[in-house]
C-alpha cells in the first residue's frame, strides 16, 4: 500500500516521524508533503530520513515537478492521510481550495483520504469547525479522531490527534485486501484478564495481556462487523472505531456483556476471566500478622455460558486456556457452555497463548468438525478465525 501522508503546521506535527516510521515498518511505502507552516514545527529533513523519500513542500517547485510533480504525487497515492490536520487545513480542505501543495494535492487525488485533525478544544468545537468537518464527511473523507486528553495550550479536551499506533491501525481498513465478511454483523468480544481484589492493595489475577482479544475485535472490524470490545485492565490501545469499555473485575465484565448483548450477531468469548474471587474484600490492607494467610474464595459467574442461555443468543465463540489434555477440556467446554466453537489453547507453550505476540488454536464447532491454525502471529490468526467464523455463521445470521 502506497500513503501519502500530509502534514500541516500544528504541534502535533512533531509525532509526524513516527507515525511515517511505523507505517513504514507495517509495510507501508510513504511519501510525504508539508504545508510551508509544518516545516517550522519539523524539518523536511528529518521526514526524508524516516521515510527513505523525498519530502515535497512546494507547489511551484521547479525540481520537484521535474521528478514526481504533484499530479503524479496525487495519483501514486492509495491512500492520503493528513496527520496532523489543523483546522485552518480543514477549512481549506472543505472550500476545496489548492492554495499550496497539500490541499492541491487532496483536490487532485482519486485516493480515499482520511483526515486527523489536531487543535486547541474550543477550535474544534467551535461551529464552523464543525461545520467544515461535515462536509468532508458528507464527499468521503474519513475523520480519524480527534482524541481527548493534554493539550499543547495546558487545558483538556476534545482535539488531541490520535497516537500514531492509532492511525497506523485505522490505515489498514483503507488497505482493499481485506474481505468484508462481516458486513452488517454486530459482535461483542471480551479480552484481557480480570482483577480480583484482595484488600484496597493487593488482587488476583492471570497473564492475559489483551493481544489475542484485540487483534480479533480488529480483525472483526475490518472484516465489517460493528465491534464493541470489553476489555479488562490492558495496556493496549483499540481502533479508535471500536466501541470499547473497560472493566475490571468479572462481574463488572458480566454486567458490561450484558448490557451489550442484545441484537449482537456474534459473541467472542476470548477474555481469561477470573472463575473464583475472594469471598470478602479487606476493606483495610491485610497487616502481616501470620505465617500463613487463608483467603476464602467464591465461585465467579460463568460469562459466556449465561450468554447461551439467552433467547436470542448470538453465535457464541469461545476459548480454553489449557495445560494439558488440551483437547479433552476444550471439547468439555464446547458442550457444557453449550457454544457454538471453542479455540483450544494450549497455554503450557510459553511461544504462544499467554501475552505471546503468536498463537496457535485448534477449532472445533459444535458438530465436532475441527480445524487447526498453525502457529503464527495473533493478527494473521485472527484474519483466519474471523473469516471462519463467517464462514460458520448460520444462514440466517450470515445475510
Ligand atoms: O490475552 P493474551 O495474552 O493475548 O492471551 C490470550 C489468551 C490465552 C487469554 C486467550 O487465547 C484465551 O485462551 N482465552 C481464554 C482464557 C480462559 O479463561 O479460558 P477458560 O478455559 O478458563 O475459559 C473458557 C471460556 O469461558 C472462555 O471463553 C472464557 O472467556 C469463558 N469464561 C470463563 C470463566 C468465566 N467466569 N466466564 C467466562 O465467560
Amino acid at each position: 500500500m502506497k500513503i501519502l501522508v500530509g502534514i500541516s503546521g500544528g504541534i502535533a506535527a512533531y509525532k509526524s516521524p513516527d507515525l511515517v516510521r511505523q507505517l513504514k515498518k507495517s509495510g507501508v511505502e510513504v511519501r510525504v508533503a508539508m504545508t510551508k507552516a509544518a516545516t517550522s514545527f519539523i524539518s523536511p529533513l528529518t521526514l526524508q530520513a524516516v521515510s527513505g523519500n523525498p519530502v515535497s513542500t512546494d507547489l511551484l517547485d521547479p525540481e520537484a515537478e521535474a521528478g514526481m510533480g504533484h499530479i503524479e504525487l496525487a495519483r501514486w497515492a492509495d491512500l492520503i492521510l493528513i496527520a496532523p490536520a489543523t483546522a485552518d487545513l480543514i477549512a481549506r480542505l472543505a472550500m476545496g481550495m489548492a492554495n499550496d501543495l497539500v490541499s492541491t494535492l487532496c483536490l487532485a487525488t482519486t485516493a480515499p483520504i482520511a483526515v486527523a485533525p489536531a487543535m486547541n478544544l474550543q477550535m474544534w468545537a467551535n461551529p464552523a469547525t464543525q461545520d467544515n468537518i461535515k462536509q468532508l464527511q458528507q464527499r468521503n473523507i474519513s475523520i480519524l479522531g480527534p482524541d481527548t486528553g493534554e493539550q499543547a495550550c495546558g487545558e483538556t479536551g476534545l482535539g488531541r490527534m490520535l497516537e500514531p499506533a492509532q492511525l497506523v491501525a485505522e490505515c489498514e481498513l483503507f488497505n482493499n485486501q481485506v474481505e468484508l465478511t462481516l458486513t452488517g454483523k454486530k459482535l461483542l468480544i471480551t479480552a484481557g484478564p480480570t482483577r480480583e481484589d484482595i484488600d484496597p492493595v493487593r488482587y488476583l489475577s492471570n497473564y492475559s495481556s489483551g493481544k489475542m482479544g484485540f487483534a480479533l475485535a480488529k480483525a472483526a472490524f475490518l472484516a465489517g462487523a460493528e465491534v464493541t470490545l470489553i476489555a479488562g485492565p490492558v495496556n493496549i490501545e483499540s481502533l479508535h472505531s471500536i466501541k470499547r469499555i473497560n472493566v475490571i473485575s468479572a462481574r463488572d465484565m458480566y454486567k458490561a456483556v450484558h448490557e451489550q448483548i442484545t441484537d449482537q450477531d456474534i459473541f467472542i468469548g476470548c477474555a481469561a476471566v477470573a472463575d473464583y474471587r475472594v469471598s470478602e474484600v479487606a476493606h483495610q490492607k491485610i497487616k502481616k500478622n501470620d505465617q500463613q494467610l487463608v483467603l476464602t474464595m467464591v465461585e465467579n459467574p460463568d460469562i459466556i455460558a449465561s450468554v447461551t442461555t439467552l433467547k436470542n443468543k448470538p453465535f457464541c465463540v469461545g476459548f480454553a486456556a489449557e495445560t494439558t489434555d488440551v483437547l479433552k477440556y476444550a471439547k468439555q467446554k464446547l458442550s457444557k457452555k453449550n457454544l457454538n466453537m471453542i479455540c483450544a489453547n494450549d497455554v503450557s507453550n510459553c511461544e504462544i497463548g499467554f501475552n505471546s505476540d503468536c498463537n496457535q488454536l485448534t477449532v472445533i464447532n459444535a458438530d465436532g468438525q475441527s480445524v487447526i491454525f498453525e502457529k503464527e502471529s495473533k493478527a494473521s490468526l485472527s484474519r483466519k478465525l474471523i473469516n471462519l467464523i463467517a464462514e460458520q455463521l448460520p444462514s440466517t445470521q450470515r445475510d
